[in-house]
């Protein structure tokens, strides 16, 4: 490998460290205090230099016009510095148009904490110098052209909190390495060409807040995702999951919207849905082969506001037992087969819901 390579100046290294070097190239560690002799602000220029004549088109001109040589970098758009060391912390090129790839130069920018090109055009592949970047916490290029496999050596990135990949054409499995960022809040895979299983590693990352991996092609997702006792967002909408849902997901008590809309989930939903979920604020199901009866606790969730299950194979009546509607915003109950109805007592009510779907509920589906 020859990412050691590319920033390292070989005759500043001795014996031992070369040593260790060697030993640190099969896992790809690298040793990044000796690799720059003195980095400072003008290691940082070339960096961005290198960035600009990778931009190989900038319809609005934001760049062209504004990185200026004669002018400090830490005065281009969309670039910040941090006051204490002079170095650029942060790259934000969201919104700007630009089709550009990330040259191998990037990973000198060692004091970066943040990058976010959403919406761009930003082309392959992600140099592995990357991982030089050992201060990264947000690593962000949603809605842009990336595309291959996603790199493995992401997985090193020691201190990334939120990776969001979502909106590229990245495709194959998710390499296990993901799991091993213990560190990840957000991990936004959505919108990509994603198949096979969800790893069951992803029970490793325990601070995990969202994971969405919604419009993919995944197939399999493990129980072990039972153990994100802090998940808030489970997305999986739009995959081709045909098991039950994990009894694990009925357990992660800091989950506000699970969304498993369209796949073809089986099996049934536990009594005491909201026992276990109460911040539940969005339960999604809808399109799926869920059968059974529905959870007859279901209006009492403290926070609940939409519940969207429409398309499935419920069977029985929908529970009565409401508080009062005041809290619902969307109730979607068609293609199943219940009975019974939402018992709207009055206007005072519905002008606090906008959209309750219940139509059709005792006959779609029926068959003779
Ligand atoms: C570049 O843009 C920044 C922020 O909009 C501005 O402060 C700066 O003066 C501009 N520099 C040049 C050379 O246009
Ligand atoms: C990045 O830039 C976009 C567009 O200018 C802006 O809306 C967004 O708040 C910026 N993000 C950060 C983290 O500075
Ligand atoms: C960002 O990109 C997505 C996907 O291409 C698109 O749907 C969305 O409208 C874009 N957002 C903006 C503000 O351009
Ligand atoms: C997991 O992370 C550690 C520490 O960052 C690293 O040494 C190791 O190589 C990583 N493992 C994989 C499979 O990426
Ligand atoms: C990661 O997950 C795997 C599979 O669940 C497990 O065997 C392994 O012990 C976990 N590693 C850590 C560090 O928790
Ligand atoms: C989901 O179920 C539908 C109807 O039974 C079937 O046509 C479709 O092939 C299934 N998809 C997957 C991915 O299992
Ligand atoms: C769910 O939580 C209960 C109570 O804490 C525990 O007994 C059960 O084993 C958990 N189930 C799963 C699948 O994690
Ligand atoms: C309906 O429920 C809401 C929220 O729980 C509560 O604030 C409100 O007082 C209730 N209204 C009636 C008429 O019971």
């Amino acid at each position: 490998m020859e990412i050691k390579g590319r920033f390292a100046s070989p005759s500043s290294f001795s014996f031992p460290i070369s040593l260790i070097q060697i030993f640190a190239i099969g896992s790809l560690i690298i040793i990044t205090s000796k690799a720059y002799a003195n980095p400072n602000i003008n290691t940082d220029q070339s960096a961005l230099v290198a960035l600009k004549s990778h931009i190989t088109n900038d319809p609005f001109g934001i760049t062209t016009n504004n990185w200026s040589i004669t002018t400090s970098v830490c005065n281009w758009v969309g670039i910040e510095c941090g006051s204490k060391h002079n170095r650029v912390t942060s790259l934000n090129f969201s919104f700007m148009g630009l089709t550009a790839s990330f040259p191998p130069e990037l990973g000198a920018l060692s004091f970066l904490t943040y990058i976010t090109i959403k919406n761009n055009s930003f082309q392959g592949p992600l140099p592995v110098e990357i991982l030089n970047l050992r201060r990264l916490k947000l690593f962000g290029i949603g809605n842009n052209e990336f595309s291959g496999e996603i790199p493995a050596w992401l997985g090193q990135l020691p201190r990334i909190q939120r990776l969001l990949l979502y909106g590229n054409r990245f495709y194959g499995s998710i390499p296990v390495s993901i799991f091993n960022l213990t560190s990840l809040l957000t991990l936004n895979l959505q919108n990509n060409q994603l198949s096979g299983r969800i790893p069951r590693e992803v029970g490793n990352l325990t601070m995990l807040e969202d994971l969405l991996l919604d419009g993919n092609q995944l197939t399999e997702i493990p129980s072990e995702i039972g153990k994100l006792g802090r998940l808030k967002t489970l997305n999986l909408e739009s995959n081709l999951i045909s098991v039950p849902i994990p009894e694990g997901v009925f357990n992660l008590s800091s989950l506000i919207a699970l969304d498993l809309t369209r796949n073809n989930f089986t099996g049934g939903l536990p009594d005491d849905i909201c026992e276990n979920l109460p911040a539940l604020k969005g339960l999604y199901l809808s399109v799926n082969h869920l059968s059974g009866r529905l959870p007859s606790t279901l209006w009492q969730c403290e926070n609940i506001v939409d519940v969207g299950m429409a398309d499935n194979e419920f069977t029985g009546s929908i529970p009565t037992n409401f508080r009062n509607l005041t809290w619902a915003k969307q109730i979607v109950l068609w293609g199943n087969y219940l009975s019974g109805t939402i018992p709207i007592k009055g206007r005072k009510y519905m002008d606090y819901i906008q959209e309750i779907s219940i139509y059709n509920h005792k006959i779609k589906k029926l068959q003779i």
